[in-house]
């Protein structure tokens, strides 16, 4: 996600700590879910409003980008999201082995050309970081727009051993879009036709 230098970033996040998480995450009763690559925030604002009792993180490496969100979380008040500023190869750093219910990776950079694959967030490499935060269990939900993305990462999926269900190579003419809560890329990507594709991927 490309963007130009936010005037004032530091002093904008230093105004929205409290969202910024403080405190490593450790196995408890209500495991939170977590996005990885939240952008600026429209999926994880949606799913904070419409599940109050469930708790939410939301992490996104360039922070340019999660002030954006952090700023909208915090102009309505939201109290069941918490941010991280941070990058998923560094996900052991913040959670503790099985602590996390389900990850979302929506519209994760494809990555597409060759040598570049360990960048794509459901590369192998990755997929053993979600395995130990994620509780037995646990799931993966991948949304993108991106035919080969989505046919690597069915791949990944398996050879990780993780189970897929509820595969669709077109979400919002499918019998799930009613449910869907869509991300700005989404919403960009359907408005010019492409068709999303989605998989949840359990261990
Ligand atoms: C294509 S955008 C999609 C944004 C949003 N999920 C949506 O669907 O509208 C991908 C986002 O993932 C972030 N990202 C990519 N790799 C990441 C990583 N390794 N750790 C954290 N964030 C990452 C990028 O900075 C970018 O904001």
């Amino acid at each position: 996600m490309r963007m130009r230098k936010k005037k004032h970033g530091a002093e904008r996040i230093a105004a929205c700590s409290e969202l910024f998480l403080t405190e490593r995450i450790t196995p408890s009763e209500n495991p939170p879910e977590l996005e990885i690559g939240c952008g600026k925030g429209a999926f994880i604002l949606e799913c904070a409003k419409r599940f109050p009792e469930r708790r939410f993180i939301a992490m996104e490496r360039i922070s340019d980008v999660i002030l954006i969100a952090a700023e909208k979380l915090k102009a309505e008040q939201i109290q069941n999201v918490r941010l991280i500023n941070g990058d998923a190869a560094r996900l052991p750093e913040y959670f503790d082995p099985r602590s996390i219910g389900r990850i979302y990776l929506n519209f994760s950079d494809p990555w597409p050309k060759k040598g570049y694959s360990k960048r794509r967030l459901t590369h192998a490499g990755f997929l053993a970081l979600y395995k130990q935060i994620l509780l037995p269990g646990g799931e993966i939900i991948l949304k993108t727009d991106n035919e080969g993305l989505f046919d690597f990462s069915l791949e990944q999926f398996s050879e990780a051993g993780f189970e897929l269900s509820g595969l669709t190579r077109d979400l919002h003419h499918s019998e799930l879009a009613a449910d869907n809560i869509m991300t700005e890329y989404e919403r960009n990507f359907s408005e010019k036709g492409f068709p999303i594709h989605r998989v949840i991927a359990r261990i």
